[in-house]
């Protein structure tokens, strides 16, 4: 059943929420009740979006975080918990692509992209499950991808390593932390327009017959940080449209 205020009292945290799919997150825990914490390498982009999210009513506060430095997240980690002294829920969700051959792929680029997605993603939870835990309670839900599922052709293979050691992490951390009453789970997105995104996709290559929206992300998103899931850890929902059936 639908419930504006199920997250109220609780602190979450999205990261790379200045825009896309990070943004929609925010705006849905926000929407339930939760204070988001909106954190992106962007400062322009998030102190906007939290603005306009605050306009609506909405109670998100924007950080600056670079996932890949781990004093960034570090410092990051030091506000949210002497301010809130707490952390409920955690979105990874800080990532990016690339477009590389397998022949192609500059060494350079392997690292950046490991180093965001995949070291990134650790470094954050690494930073935050020692509250968690002291809590006996969390939610962190891990953005992978269907590129980490299927590795096509199409997909250049550094991302789609990063993405796939984000699902092998995901049950990695739940399978640790199971016993905290930490629940760590996952969600694949497949072909979702956004500004990382836009105009590459076609809605013909999608069985369901449209390309995916933020706002398809957020909802399952949200369904990982709610009470509704509380009986799920360590699994990855596949939110694509039909284009890989687990
Ligand atoms: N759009 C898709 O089709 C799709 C499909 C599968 C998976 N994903 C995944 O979903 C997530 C969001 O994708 P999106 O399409 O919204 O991308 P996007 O490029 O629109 O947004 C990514 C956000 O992450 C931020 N970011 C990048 N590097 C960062 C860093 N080092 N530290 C902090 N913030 C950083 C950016 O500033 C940006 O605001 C990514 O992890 C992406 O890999 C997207």
């Amino acid at each position: 059943m639908y419930n504006q205020t199920d997250l109220q009292d609780k602190i979450a945290l999205v990261t790379g929420a200045g825009q896309g799919i990070g943004l929609a997150c925010a705006k849905k825990l926000a929407e339930h009740g939760a204070t988001v914490i909106a954190a992106d390498i962007n400062a322009e982009g998030v102190n906007h979006i939290s603005k306009e999210l605050s306009d609506l009513g909405l109670a998100v506060e924007p950080m600056f975080v670079d996932v890949i430095d781990p004093t960034s997240v570090s410092n990051l980690a030091c506000q949210i918990i002497e301010k809130y002294k707490k952390i409920d829920i955690l979105v990874n969700n800080a990532g990016i692509v690339s477009r590389y051959s397998c022949e192609e792929l500059p060494l350079e680029q392997w690292d950046r992209v490991l180093d965001t997605n995949l070291r990134g993603t650790h470094l954050m939870i690494q930073a935050f499950i020692e509250t968690m835990r002291k809590q006996g309670s969390g939610k962190i839900v891990n953005i992978s991808s269907l590129a980490g599922r299927m590795a096509g052709r199409r997909t250049s293979p550094d991302y789609a390593a990063s993405k796939a050691g984000v699902m092998a992490l995901t049950k990695s951390y739940a399978n640790h932390y199971s016993s905290h009453k930490i629940n760590v789970n996952c969600v694949a997105p497949g072909l979702i327009v956004t500004p990382m995104t836009e105009g590459r996709h076609k809605p013909e290559d999608v069985p369901l017959g449209r390309l995916g929206t933020a706002q398809d992300i957020a909802n399952a998103v949200y369904f990982l940080s709610s009470p509704l899931s509380d009986y799920i850890t360590g699994t990855t929902i596949d939110v694509n449209g039909g284009m890989y059936m687990n």
